[in-house]
């Protein structure tokens, strides 16, 4: 139970977080290991066409749930719920544990965001409608593990900040 009243939509979680935080915290619980999974699929097993679609429809889902939590940021800002937190300061906000945790979040999610598309442009375009590896392999190898690597420390270290700002007391 939340003991204090905070601008938004509170989340499910049972932290401060707000309702999307609570969607994205959740959804990259879900989203790394189905991502290691379907590298697993088309690593040891060949399966190309259900890699393109899990990797796809991540994609997809991520950008819907980034999307409506960009909006929600905008509304209310990330520093209302982190007030309580010991490791947040108001008056230096970037200044403080929790500011250079979001800044080191930050570092790598938007680089990743960046690289998703271009790898799942380029797949897309490069790989045949039921992929199979060709000419184009060793490139989507190359930038493909950089994504999944960055989403992965995306996730690390966006669950960091959230321990830090809205679960910490
Ligand atoms: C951001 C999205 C994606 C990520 C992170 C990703 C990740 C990977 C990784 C890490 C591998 C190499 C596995 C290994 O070590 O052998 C791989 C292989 C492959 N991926 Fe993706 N992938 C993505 C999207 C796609 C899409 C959209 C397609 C199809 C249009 C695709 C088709 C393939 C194929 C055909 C291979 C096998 C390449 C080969 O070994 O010759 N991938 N992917």
């Amino acid at each position: 139970m939340l003991d204090q009243q905070y601008p938004g939509i509170d989340g499910f979680l049972g932290t401060r977080g707000s309702f999307m935080l609570d969607v994205v915290f959740v959804a990259m619980l879900v989203m790394v290991p189905l991502m290691l999974f379907s590298i697993y699929l088309v690593r040891y097993r060949a399966r190309f066409l259900l890699h393109k679609r899990i990797q796809v429809s991540l994609a997809m889902i991520l950008s819907v749930a980034v999307a409506i939590f960009e909006i929600e940021q905008r509304l209310v800002p990330w520093t209302a719920r982190a007030l309580p937190s010991p490791y947040f300061d108001p008056h230096h906000k970037w200044s403080c544990v929790v500011g250079y945790s979001l800044l080191v979040h930050l570092l790598f999610a938007v680089p990743t965001a960046v690289l998703w598309i271009y790898v799942v442009v380029q797949a897309l375009r490069k790989f045949d409608r039921l992929p199979l590896p060709n000419a184009y392999s060793g490139t989507h190898r190359y930038w493909a593990r950089l994504a999944a690597m960055g989403m992965t420390m995306t996730a690390v270290t966006g669950w960091g900040f959230y321990y830090l700002a809205y679960v910490a007391t």
